[in-house]
């Protein structure tokens, strides 16, 4: 049954929504090869849903702003929003272009290989976001990925500034991303790769981790949060730079673990958590989701509140 969905919410979730097709293969293929794989799956992702997912089950009013499909993929992707209790007034149907598809295989100890056909989320456009600009008047946290077109990137994280809403943009898939817009972010949350492609310097360690993520931090972004696995979380603020432990877990499935990851941040502290505490809640959600096979279906229901 449909969990009831509110009109205010507490995050604003601006991205993509995709079908993953998944298959676990043991090995995964090089380039020009054929592996047999095992099970195989078809269940909702794209980072902004997963995202939206995650804040929901950690007890965020979530509105969801998207551009999905009018194919039977599109259907299933609202139905699991609805579920999950997610406003999706502002996720528009797109007659033109088919729904967001991501190929997934998932290898051994959580390995992965992702490619994603953007589809319908490559239309998302700036008249959107104007569109739902409702959606901001009472939120505290807007969430942004990068699988939707820079200029909707912009506009949204323009808008959330505009209406005093903090955001937090998770440069996922990385591009090269310009100063103007950093200067926009709140909180930027890349991946130690993503860390190295955005700052070109390199993140073997975990002092190149810190001078990497001080260069970040420089270009005007508010905070900068890695997240580098069972290495932890390197926080960057003006304060400097302070490191978060992750519990030791046995990976199976790393798939959406960086959504996990955002989507409870968010959601902590949208319940006022503190930076600290909100990083090490969206740490111990991540960690536990990496434990299970599958996406959303990963992500713990857990309320910060009953952690803290
Ligand atoms: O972050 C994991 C997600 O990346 C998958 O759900 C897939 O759809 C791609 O967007």
């Amino acid at each position: 049954m449909a969990k009831r969905q509110k009109q205010n919410s507490d995050v604003v979730v601006v991205g993509s929504s995709n079908t993953d097709l998944v298959i676990e293969s043991a090995k995964l293929p090089e380039p020009g090869m054929t592996v047999l794989g095992g099970k195989y799956q078809i269940v909702s992702g794209g980072k902004g849903a997963n995202q939206a997912v995650a804040a929901a089950r950690t007890g965020a009013q979530v509105i969801f702003v998207a551009n999905i499909g009018c194919d039977d993929f599109g259907d299933d992707a609202m139905a699991r929003l609805d579920r999950e209790g997610i406003g999706t007034k502002f996720v528009v149907r797109d007659q033109n272009a088919p729904s967001g598809v991501a190929f997934i295989m998932v290898g051994d100890k959580g390995r992965n290989l992702i490619s994603v056909a953007a589809s319908s989320n490559d239309c998302l456009s700036i008249e959107h976001i104007e569109r739902a600009k409702s959606a901001f008047a009472n939120a505290k946290y807007c969430l942004i990925q990068l699988e939707i077109p820079q200029p909707a990137v912009r506009a949204a994280l323009s808008l959330s500034k505009s209406q005093g809403v903090f955001n937090i943009l998770d440069p996922a898939p990385c591009r090269r991303l310009s100063k103007s817009l950093l200067q926009l972010v709140d909180i930027i949350t890349p991946n130690e790769f993503e860390l190295a492609e955005l700052t070109g310097m390199p993140v073997k360690t975990k002092r190149n981790i810190e001078c990497a993520g001080e260069k970040l931090f420089q270009t005007g972004v508010g905070e900068v949060i890695v997240t580098c696995g069972e290495r932890g979380v390197c926080h960057l603020s003006s304060d400097g730079a302070n490191w978060f432990s992750a519990p030791k877990v046995n990976a199976i499935d790393t798939v959406g673990a960086g959504d996990c990851f955002n989507g409870s941040l968010a959601s902590a502290l949208s319940s006022d958590l503190g930076m600290a505490e909100a990083i090490r809640f969206a740490v111990s959600t991540s960690a536990h989701a990496v434990t299970i096979r599958g996406v959303q279906s990963s992500f713990p229901e857990l309320k910060p509140s009953n952690c803290y």
